[in-house]
């Protein structure tokens, strides 16, 4: 029996004293968040109020029914009932579990025969790639692993901004001011300049802008040259972002930008047009919603051009259609809440009811170094694993392969200080903490994983899963969180939450801590059993490390 089956088995005691289905015990069953609280509790108050008691008295008549072979005991706290297991079972289950699973522990077929299209990372070309990308590429990368752990097929689009009336300014600003050689140095700098000394010029001159639609016309049309140096920005810019998603070790399945729907989005209008109405407010076509509460979702501007809305709405029924998409994620910063409202609500009317999901982001702020005015991801990166070398210099001088490890370090830290605040919220990256062993970091996480396959290689006891459960008695608490793996997984796909993944990480590794600080492991009597415990924390934090895409060294 599997940790989830305790739950079913319980769940199934309740329902049969309730009467009631064991779906809907299911569905209110907590796992609390500490383990004084039991291994489960059922809040009362639902039930309750249905057979007209008191959520205590409920309570208290349930306890005295749930007795079964693994149930140590039921308590009533409050309106709660708070189910304890019986250690013994518990660990055995638990443990035999990990031992026989290994990286495949935690996976379900949840999502089976689903498949979810994740917009992620998606950074603009001829611009900085910006700590919101960062944020998006990272929970998104997380998203796409955890989802496929659960059993979805995933799909990770990169959708590129490359297309946009910017694009008009850009190119008449390059055939202006640009420099060849200054482009081939340092590309995106050098973009950059030229299209802020677009819009200060055209304060000045206002034929600009008319100059820089005609412009992007013309590439909309198809006109080869403007295309060409189009082509060339994109290349350049490119090159550049999959130099991070390296470092980063992270891929896309598709890397179809907004120009992709080039050709697309005409086809997409008239599809739209068959079942919502569109209209023309002073020269443009618009999706009127204000019956919604919104501003117009605008198809076409009056000069004829697309605009973001239209190559997201070309997208979305591009995903549907190709990809037989059940679920469209895209994980976008707040700020673009209206975009994507006004874009489901279209695709609503439209008669589309799959699941569309905005996994919005709050900032993050803190996690630069400038140079000018721009933030390079890049010197972020290298400032992080140059801290990681230092750390291992003062820590671990004679470690082999140092560089190797700084990186995982230090790309590690980035990531999973971003990863372990809870998306919505604004977070504050601090350079002084976020590389210390010690606090809610990667290397924290790192460090208790580098622990355990130094325990493990010092042992001379073989992992095995034929041990003395009944020798477990101080590392239960820690035995009972390795078993909850299973429900903050599902709880991190559910809510698109890899914060609470991490958190339960960091959890895991304060206790496995506490138990290496009061425990000796090699050489006392217990040595089998708490062997196997410390390959299935190994285990769990490898793959938990893994699903927020960090590595794990094996030693640091
Ligand atoms: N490139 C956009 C930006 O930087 C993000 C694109 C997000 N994805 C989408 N399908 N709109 O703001």
């Amino acid at each position: 029996m599997f940790s989830m089956d305790f739950k079913f088995e319980i769940a199934s005691l309740i329902s049969k004293e309730l009467k009631c289905k064991k779906e809907e015990v299911i569905e209110v069953l907590e796992v609390p968040p500490e383990s004084n609280l039991g291994d489960y509790a059922f809040p009362c108050f639902k039930f309750a109020a249905k057979l007209k008691k008191s959520p205590v008295e409920l309570a208290k008549e349930l306890s005295s029914k749930l007795t079964c072979k693994f149930i140590e005991k039921v308590e009533i706290k409050g309106p709660y009932l708070n189910v304890f297991l019986k250690n013994d079972l518990v660990a055995k289950e638990f443990l035999s579990e990990i031992f026989i699973k290994k990286n495949k522990y935690g996976m379900s077929d949840e999502g089976k025969g689903k498949t979810v299209v994740i917009d992620y990372s998606s950074p603009n070309i001829a611009k900085p790639f910006g700590i919101g990308h960062l944020r998006s590429t990272v929970i998104g990368n997380s998203i796409y692993k955890i989802l496929g752990h659960r059993g979805y097929k995933c799909v990770g689009v990169n959708h590129l901004g490359d297309w946009g009336t910017q694009f008009g300014k850009l190119v008449v600003s390059y055939k202006k001011w640009g420099d060849e050689k200054k482009l081939e140095k340092d590309p995106i700098k050098h973009l950059l300049e030229v299209y802020v000394k677009f819009h200060s010029e055209a304060e000045i001159n206002p034929e600009l802008e008319d100059e820089a639609r005609a412009e992007f016309k013309k590439m909309e049309n198809g006109d080869k040259e403007s295309l060409s140096q189009w082509e060339i920005f994109k290349e350049l810019s490119l090159e550049e972002f999959k130099k991070y998603y390296g470092m980063m070790n992270i891929d896309f399945d598709s890397w179809d930008g907004e120009s992709f729907y080039n050709d697309k989005m005409e086809d997409a209008i008239k599809e739209l047009e068959k079942n919502v109405k569109t209209e023309l407010s002073e020269g443009a076509l618009i999706v009127n919603l204000e019956e919604y509460g919104m501003t117009p979702f605008m198809l076409r501007k009056s000069d004829g051009a697309t605009t973001y809305h239209t190559r997201d709405l070309a997208a979305a029924l591009y995903r549907l259609k190709k990809y037989k998409a059940d679920e469209l994620l895209y994980v976008v910063g707040s700020p673009q809440k209206l975009h994507f409202d006004q874009l489901f609500k279209v695709l609503e009317l439209k008669g589309h009811s799959n699941k569309l999901v905005h996994v919005d982001f709050g900032h993050f702020k803190g996690l630069s170094t400038r140079k000018g005015n721009i933030v390079f991801l890049e010197e972020v990166l290298d400032k992080a694993i140059e801290l990681a070398k230092k750390t291992i210099n003062k820590k671990n001088p004679k470690l082999k392969n140092k560089d190797k490890v700084a990186e995982m370090i230090g790309i590690g830290a980035v990531v999973f200080a971003d990863l372990s605040n809870d998306r919505i919220k604004d977070a504050v990256f601090d350079w002084d903490k976020f590389l210390n062993f010690e606090g809610e970091t990667a290397p924290y996480v790192q460090y208790t994983h580098a622990r355990c396959c130094s325990v493990l290689k010092k042992s001379e006891v073989k992992v095995s899963k034929n041990v003395d459960w009944n020798k477990i008695e101080d590392e239960i608490s820690l035995v009972k969180h390795l078993g909850r793996f299973d429900y903050f997984l599902d709880q991190a796909a559910r809510q698109y939450k890899p914060s609470i993944l991490a958190r339960y990480l960091l959890d895991l590794s304060s206790l496995f801590n506490s138990f290496y600080a009061k425990h000796k492991i090699i050489d006392d009597g217990n040595e089998t059993t708490r062997i196997l415990i410390v390959d299935c924390v190994r285990n769990v934090l490898e793959n938990g490390l893994n699903l927020l895409g960090v590595k794990a060294p094996e030693e640091m």
